[in-house]
């Protein structure tokens, strides 16, 4: 079974809120034994441009982030902003490493929160060399636990074009339910698709 165990350090001495959010983010670890998710860190930036770049012909078409042009810096810029947003509670990343070698796979996210009513989108892709292998599927679940038992939110979306079978095949195995197809809700590349819309409710 999948467990997840945040690891827990006392917050920075300040009192600004901000600091102990960044102190209790860089602390959290969330772990199936397989593989580990950490929020993402500086050091983490050129790791995730290979990743990047070596997937690009499979993010493409699905990443609205994703250029033929991607740079090292666009990835500094995205864990800049990644720790940011933790701290201010509007997103939570994860970089997802196996723990064997701690090689990077790829990113898990809740972005799009809604406080209001309680849920948030769930987000993904993984490099290409270590697709097919079940391993965005377990950290998927390991932030929808995140999401549920530490944020208290009580629904998760996931948001897959209709040509995106791969996405709507993790969606399917985290056990969410297809509620249907969602017209000009996805922005893929230069045009807004429609999108099957899935939930995970706790
Ligand atoms: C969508 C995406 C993350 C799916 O990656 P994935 O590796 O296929 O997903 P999973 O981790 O669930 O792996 C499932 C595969 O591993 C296999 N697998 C092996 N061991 C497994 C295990 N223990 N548990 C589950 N699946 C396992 C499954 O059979 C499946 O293989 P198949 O696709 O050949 O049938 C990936 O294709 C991707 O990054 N795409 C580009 C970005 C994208 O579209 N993101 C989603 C936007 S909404």
């Amino acid at each position: 079974m999948i467990r997840v165990t945040p690891e827990r350090t006392k917050p920075a001495g300040g009192t600004d809120p901000r600091e102990r959010i960044t102190a209790v983010a860089r602390a959290l670890r969330l772990t199936d034994g397989v593989v580990e998710l950490r929020a993402p860190r500086r050091a983490d930036a050129a790791e995730v441009y290979a990743a990047v770049c070596e997937s690009l012909p499979e993010l493409l078409p699905w990443m609205v982030w994703a250029n033929p042009d991607y740079r090292e810096v666009e990835a500094a810029e995205w864990i800049r902003r990644a720790g940011r947003a933790f701290a201010d509670g509007v997103e939570y990343q994860f970089v997802v490493r196996l723990v064997e070698s701690g090689e990077l796979l790829g990113s898990v996210g809740l972005n799009a929160f809604d406080r209001l009513n309680r849920w948030a989108n769930l987000g993904y892709w993984i490099r290409t060399s270590q697709q097919g292998n079940g391993f965005i599927t377990r950290a998927a679940a390991l932030v929808t636990d995140f999401a549920f038992s530490e944020l208290g939110l009580g629904r998760l979306e996931i948001l897959a074009a209709v040509e995106n079978t791969r996405s709507q095949a993790v969606a399917e195995r985290l056990g969410a339910l297809r509620e249907g197809v969602a017209r000009r809700r996805l922005r893929v590349g230069e045009a807004v698709q429609d999108a099957v819309v899935f939930s995970i409710v706790n």
